[in-house]
């Protein structure tokens, strides 16, 4: 996810981003640990995924990942105090994103994809998860404002992940339904119209407009 900087003699300079400096571990991992005894409106109950990752650390290792460390500007942060301060607004954001309370906050979801508009010029990367399982990873960078894309080779992660990622935002019914899109509609959890009728591939592919925001 890291973007060219600039170049220098054919060099190309990455900017190094957030994640390769610091995290705040403490808050990420509290959220990530709180999250296992959600009992409403997570995931988790929609379909039980044996290796899902918490969204909380996907939400944070996805911020880190696509916004600068302070110094990779060395022009507005010319001493290790100044980048530290930086460091330290964008930790309380991290920290604000993380709880689960804040996952449909618009005020915290703006905060957050404005830093990563800042740092990526305005034109995040797509994300791609290859081994999506769950589908954590995607519906994580869809609610931060990316282009995510998944694929596994299980069958039944394709369509959680489908579920989660791809139907909700499309405004179309669940396969065979004639429903809306009502979260009803699309879960797989009545699985009977979706075993006759879903044919999923192996893979998704999200909207760009948020499905859970
Ligand atoms: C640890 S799980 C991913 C968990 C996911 N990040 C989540 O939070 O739910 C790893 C996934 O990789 C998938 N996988 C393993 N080998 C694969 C391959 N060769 N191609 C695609 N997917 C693969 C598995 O089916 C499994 O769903």
């Amino acid at each position: 996810m890291r973007r060219a900087h600039g170049r220098l003699r054919g060099v190309v300079i990455l900017k190094k981003k957030l994640i390769e400096v610091a995290l705040p571990l403490e808050a990420i991992n509290r959220e990530s640990a709180r999250e296992k005894s959600i009992r409403h409106g997570h995931p988790s109950t929609l379909h039980l995924w044996w290796a899902r990752r918490p969204l909380a650390a996907c939400r944070a290792v996805l911020f880190g990942s696509l916004v600068d460390d302070p110094s990779a500007h060395p022009d507005r942060f010319p001493t290790e105090e100044a980048q530290q301060e930086e460091r330290e607004r964008l930790f309380r954001i991290i920290e604000e994103l993380v709880k689960w309370e804040n996952t449909t906050n618009p005020e915290v979801l703006k905060a957050a994809r404005a830093e990563i508009l800042a740092s990526c010029d305005g034109n995040p990367p797509p994300v791609l998860d290859p081994f999506c399982g769950g589908g954590s990873i995607p519906l994580e960078a869809q609610r931060l404002g990316l282009e995510a894309h998944a694929s596994d080779l299980n069958p039944v992660a394709v369509l959680i992940t489908k579920a989660l990622i791809e139907i909700p935002p499309s405004g179309e019914s669940w396969p065979g339904s004639s429903a809306g899109p009502s979260p009803t509609a699309w879960s797989p959890t009545p699985t009977a119209r979706a075993r006759a009728r879903a044919r999923p591939s192996s893979t998704c592919s999200g909207a760009t407009r948020p499905a859970w925001s």
